[in-house]
């Protein structure tokens, strides 16, 4: 049995941004809150959709506030300029930290952020949301999560409920044309892992299963692609379509140890979210697999690394091999080489380990580890 979540409207394909407006009509909506950051404004883009926006006679106001890894601060801050407006929607513009904050803004009212993070479960829905992705990507336009950074205390806190599920996801793959190279690989690296974690997870359904199978058969063989050519509209399209499988696979499934891992090491270390996951995927996935061997095995062969009358054992190895070497190709570095610094990387990892464990996403890893043994990751990945 599985309970299964979807937006109520996805449009996808290139082009679909142009929709735009028809799509609100055909909700009900037509005074959008447009929440999004400076960098997606002086590309040009928020006034493209303003005043595609404005040609159909929707007046919109546009909060560009949002910083990387957003935080309670930049959250109030929308929320205050929410407000001042008179608005029936929020419009999510950008990559995953707009997003997540249209989802934050649309949801919190007057309530404090740290009292919403998981395990609560934020159901009733606050204004209706609106994902409008540029990067593939996070899949937040098909998730029932948000995540917020407490500046304070430096955690990465994960909201979960049907509140935070998009109404609406207008998914259009050439928003993602100019994207750059180290974007596009943390970014396409975070929906592998999203589509892989949903799959071993604990959480798993046949449902999600679908959806993360046929993520990982689009996402591995076009990631590179999109990396060596940023405007392989082939392989973009690939990568859109992926990203949002993958998000709707975890959203109705789970995410699990890697992802419990990877929020502590952004929240401390400032590390992107795609690139912190793709330090830790390759050793997380070796120490997990051997609890679900015959699940990592499927994912080998959905990503096409391992024959399909190849052992789950060597199909397995296969896999881990295959996450090494793609890191080597997309330049991931460890947390050394990125610069973390050491004495403060060692003095943090008890305290990251309880914050993972916390969070609840390693309870949903096939093999579950207690605080020492993330420990014992973490410093496996040191290197
Ligand atoms: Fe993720």
């Amino acid at each position: 049995m599985a309970a299964i979540h979807l937006p109520r409207t996805i449009r996808i394909g290139g082009g679909v941004l142009a929709e735009l407006p028809e799509v609100l009509a055909q909700n009900g909506l037509s005074r959008p809150l447009i929440v999004t950051d400076a960098w997606i404004e002086s590309s040009g883009l928020l006034e493209r959709v303003q005043h595609l926006l404005s040609a159909a006679g929707i007046a919109s106001r546009a909060f560009t506030g949002v910083v990387p890894d957003p935080t309670i601060a930049a959250i109030e801050a929308g929320c205050a300029f929410l407000a001042k407006g008179e608005h029936d929607c929020v419009i999510g513009l950008g990559g995953g930290s707009p997003v997540d904050s249209a989802k934050m803004i649309a949801v919190k009212g007057q309530r404090r952020v740290p009292d919403l993070k998981a395990p609560h479960q934020e159901n009733a829905p606050g204004l209706p949301i609106i994902a409008i992705p540029t990067t593939a990507g996070t899949g937040s336009e098909a998730t029932r999560f948000t995540v917020i950074t407490d500046a304070d205390t430096d955690e990465k806190m994960l909201c979960a409920g049907l509140a935070y599920l998009p109404q609406i996801a207008i998914v259009d793959y050439e928003l993602t044309l100019s994207k750059p190279l180290r974007l596009t690989a943390d970014t396409g690296i975070d929906s592998l892992v999203h589509a892989v974690e949903a799959y071993v997870s604990k959480q798993a359904n046949p449902f999600a299963d679908s959806m993360a199978l046929s993520a990982m058969r689009l996402i591995w063989p076009n990631l590179p692609r999109a990396c060596a050519d940023p405007s392989d509209r082939q392989a973009r399209e690939a990568m859109m379509l992926g990203a949002l499988q993958g998000g709707i696979a975890f959203s109705n499934s789970s995410v699990a140890l890697v992802h419990g891992m990877s929020r502590p090491i952004g929240a401390h270390f400032h590390v992107s979210h795609g690139l912190s996951n793709a330090m830790l995927m390759p050793v997380v996935t070796a120490w997990s697999a051997p609890a679900a061997l015959p699940r990592y095995a499927d994912c080998a062969r959905a990503m096409g690394v391992a024959e399909a009358a190849e052992s789950d054992q060597g199909a397995v190895g296969r896999l881990v091999e295959a996450l090494h070497q793609i890191n080597a190709d997309l330049a991931v570095p460890s947390p050394q080489t990125y610069g973390i610094d050491k004495t403060r990387w060692d003095d943090l990892l008890q305290l990251m380990a309880e914050q993972a464990l916390a969070s609840g996403s390693p309870g949903n890893n096939p093999r579950v580890p207690g605080v020492e043994e993330i420990v014992g990751l973490y410093r496996q990945v040191w290197g």
